[in-house]
């Protein structure tokens, strides 16, 4: 959306090296003339390459740096004088959490502990004027939200939290400790809660990259259970359009919801993979429908998440410009495009998590 506009001179973004905030970083260099401060771990889930020539845009500063190093991020924030903060920097995968949830609370509950502290007294030091106008932006999920069911309204700023996974559960954490600090300690903040993201540079350990290189592989399409799972799809350069207004626009001390209105199921969602591929990529052994597994459920599986968006459309005018049919076919393009990015990113360390995830799962009971 064009009328995102920033009012921010220096936006220091976590995770920029990331699904989102990469597509965040490119959208600020590309769209605006803002300056931006990347910092990022760069784990498994980070690539640099992501950025592409960018990486070496004169407004671009990245610096491969841990959320929770306090030394490192005080010396990052006194160098850059950022106006904004955007953070995206988590663990991000629930499946991931479920075999392994310690990075999961030293990331997205210590580090954006500490990252808070450290804005807080970066902040604290701002001229009047300066802190008037900062923003610390947190970026969070529907899934702390929970469970809602089949029959559930869709999740608003105002739907309790009950998270069910290690992931979500951290996640709603950081969100609580981010609205502490405003409250207790006056920090200026906005949070925004996002449904599922999909499209160019995902990790394809989530749905649907996973799916689309499986398909294209002429490998397997692990679905977990019996697929009817329900998930609200957003094309992730609307979440990011819509991220930019929020942290321009937005009011101080509110949350958005932001979703997709594009409730599909998994098996949905998949079939509808298999149908680009069969068009933009045909196999010659048969329709890539045929591949589809139903393995053994994830533990907790919460059966359905979908987002009320009516705030961030109504009071900020956003809207998606993708339809999930239009993203989707946006995506598997991109994948069939982009092979060298996807190589570099199935490290050893990528098929050691296929192996450990889907090896000894079986089938569906
Ligand atoms: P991602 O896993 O693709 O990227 C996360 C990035 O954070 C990676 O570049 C990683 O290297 C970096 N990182 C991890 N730990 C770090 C640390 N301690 N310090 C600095 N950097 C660190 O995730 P994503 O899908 O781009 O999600 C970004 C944010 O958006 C997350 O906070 C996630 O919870 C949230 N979100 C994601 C979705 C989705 O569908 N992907 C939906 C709603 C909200
Ligand atoms: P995922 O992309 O991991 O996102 P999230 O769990 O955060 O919603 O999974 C989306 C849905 O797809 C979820 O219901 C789990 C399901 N799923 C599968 O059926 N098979 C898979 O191999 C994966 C990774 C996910």
């Amino acid at each position: 959306m064009s009328g995102a506009r920033s009012r921010k001179r220096t936006i220091l973004v976590t995770g920029g090296a990331g699904f989102i905030g990469s597509t965040i970083v490119r959208q600020y260099l590309v769209q605006t003339d803002v300056t931006i401060v990347n910092i990022d771990k760069l784990t498994y889930a980070g690539n640099i390459d992501s950025l592409g020539s960018l990486r070496n845009h004169p407004r671009h500063q990245f610096h491969k740096v841990d959320i929770g190093d306090r030394t490192e991020v005080d010396r990052v924030l006194a160098e850059h004088r950022p106006d904004a903060i955007m953070n995206l920097a988590a663990e991000s995968h629930v499946d991931r959490s479920i075999e392994g949830h310690g990075a999961f609370i030293e990331t997205n509950i210590v580090g954006t502990y500490s990252l808070l502290e450290s804005v807080r007294s970066y902040w604290n030091d701002l001229d009047p004027g300066s802190r008037k106008h900062f923003r610390f932006h947190h970026v969070s999920t529907d899934e702390v939200f929970g469970d809602l069911g089949h029959e559930g309204r869709p999740a608003n700023e105002t739907t309790p939290y009950a998270p069910s996974s290690p992931y979500s559960s951290t996640k709603a954490s950081s969100d609580h400790l981010v609205r502490a600090w405003a409250r207790t300690y006056g920090l200026p903040v906005v949070i925004t809660n996002c449904s599922n993201n999909y499209g160019p540079y995902q990790f394809p350990e989530k749905l649907i990259p996973l799916m689309i290189l499986n398909a294209m592989e002429g490998r397997p399409l692990p679905v977990y259970g019996r697929g009817e799972n329900v998930r609200d799809w957003l094309y992730v350069e609307d979440h990011a359009d819509a991220l930019r207004l929020v942290l321009a626009q937005g009011e101080t001390g509110r949350t958005y919801n932001i979703g997709g209105r594009s409730e599909k199921t998994n098996l949905e969602v998949v079939q509808a993979v298999c149908e680009l591929l069969d068009r933009l990529a045909p196999d010659p052994n048969g329709r890539h429908d045929r591949l589809i597994q139903y393995v053994k459920d994830r533990p907790g599986h919460d059966l359905r998440y979908a987002i009320d968006d009516s705030r961030i459309r109504r009071e900020l005018g956003w809207q998606p410009c993708e339809t999930f049919a239009s993203g989707l076919e946006r995506t598997v393009r991109w994948y069939l495009d982009n092979t060298t990015w996807v190589e570099r990113v199935r490290t050893g360390a990528y098929r050691e998590w296929i192996e450990s995830n889907y090896g000894h799962r079986g089938p569906a009971e």
